[in-house]
């Protein structure tokens, strides 16, 4: 079928929840895509923060093939045997005791809402439900994550929303403070502002709520989706400012492509969810647990994925810090290791757009806000190439 053909029938059977660009992937590679008229594409995106180790990993291929083969579904009711294998690498490699497995962030934060809702009621007190976000958070897409996510254009279209949730400034610890009452029972966070515009906290940020928290006897939930999972340079964002969550959720980069997602937690608190309190059909279906295990396994080799990260991201930041020199319209660089935001004076979309047409994949988010997130295998050569190409389009925005 013609890529015209093709986008018509998308238009026409698929329900109008996406501002897609005129393209069709077909075929994947490492840091590369091509579409269906056979044009090559560098990914600086990432199937946004999901491709960490590059499109089609042999060892994410392999894994889904062997495990095709063998089991592709079996119910919850049974235990399931890459499902305790995966479970375990996460708590030998985490905070965690014990992992509850969905299919996605959105799912992962509302397991991680009920799961702090039920240690609440058991633990503090019948009427200890609320939970404290950050403005500019975001948490996905079902009702109580909208709810979480403090942006209203997420929320207005499907009022009412949850009872039971409050809104802070990220990254101020007084504002917390001042939220917190007699019905509080966690406040949950994204370590990186990351659909928000790549917002970092303060450095001392999350180590003063914890304490805080601590203090209050508070539960600290973290959103890791977008963060976790090598995206920083370390396994989990947390891991860089010294303190742990009590809960966790991860999905994006977890399954190396597959949808998975997970909620994890201490013992204490994930001790709280008894059988009939939650389930999922799909959570943590043979096959996507099979291609988490060799994703979470080439990203823990050797370490070398993580350090490339952190160098690699040093190395695209003080690239656009030239170019900043340069084009004084660009009014921020942030973000940590292969996470990274550049805040413009105007909006981002017709970059983005000219990016694409040269045949480099990025992103904008909150409108002037260019995010990059591309697979953590990303070399020099690939971000020179892309920093060269946002030059000449900045050159032309400049001349024009
Ligand atoms: C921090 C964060 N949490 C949750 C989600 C929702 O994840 P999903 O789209 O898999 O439901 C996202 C998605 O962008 C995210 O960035």
């Amino acid at each position: 079928m013609s890529t015209d053909k093709l986008i018509e029938e998308s238009r026409t059977y698929l329900m109008n929840t996406y501002n897609r660009f005129p393209v069709v992937f077909v075929r994947g590679r490492g840091m590369k895509l091509y579409d269906s008229d056979g044009k090559e594409y560098i990914d600086f995106l990432g199937g946004i923060a999901v491709n960490n180790l590059g499109h089609c990993h042999p060892k994410v291929v392999v894994a889904l093939q062997k495990q095709a083969q063998k089991l592709i579904h079996v119910s919850n009711y049974f235990h399931i045997e890459p499902q305790i294998k995966l479970g375990k690498m996460l708590c030998q490699n985490s905070f965690a005791d014990q992992v509850f497995f969905c299919n996605s962030g959105a799912e992962a934060n509302e397991a991680a809402i009920k799961l702090a809702r039920k240690y609440a009621k058991e633990n503090m007190g019948e009427d200890k439900y609320e939970i404290i976000t950050a403005l500019n958070s975001f948490h996905g897409r079902t009702m109580a994550t909208i709810t979480a996510t403090g942006q209203e254009k997420f929320q207005k279209a499907f009022t009412p929303l949850l009872p039971g949730f409050k809104y802070v400034p990220f990254g101020d610890v007084g504002a917390v403070a001042a939220a917190i009452t007699d019905k509080t029972c966690a406040v949950m966070m994204e370590p990186i502002q990351a659909e928000g515009g790549v917002n970092m906290p303060p450095e001392d940020y999350f180590r003063e709520l914890k304490a805080l928290l601590e203090d209050r006897g508070l539960l600290l939930i973290l959103d890791e989706v977008q963060t976790g999972m090598g995206r920083t340079g370390k396994l989990f964002a947390y891991e860089h400012y010294g303190i742990e969550p009590d809960i966790m959720t991860l999905a994006k980069a977890l399954g190396g492509g597959m949808p998975i997602g997970a909620m994890l937690a201490t013992k204490k608190v994930a001790e709280s969810f008894s059988p009939g309190d939650h389930a999922s059909t799909f959570g943590g279906n043979p096959l996507a647990c099979a291609a988490g295990i060799a994703s979470l396994e080439a990203i823990l080799e050797d370490g070398w994925l993580l350090s490339s990260c952190q160098r690699m991201g040093d190395y695209f930041r003080k690239g656009l810090a030239d170019l900043q020199k340069k084009y004084p319209f660009i009014k921020d660089i942030r973000g940590k290791g292969l996470i990274i935001g550049v805040e413009l004076e105007f909006d981002a979309g017709d970059i983005v757009k000219e990016a694409l047409r040269e045949g480099y994949i990025i992103n904008y988010t909150m409108q002037k806000v260019l995010r990059f997130v591309p697979p953590l295998i990303v070399t020099d050569e690939e971000i020179d190439g892309l920093l060269d190409t946002l030059e000449r389009i900045f050159d032309k925005r400049y001349s024009a």
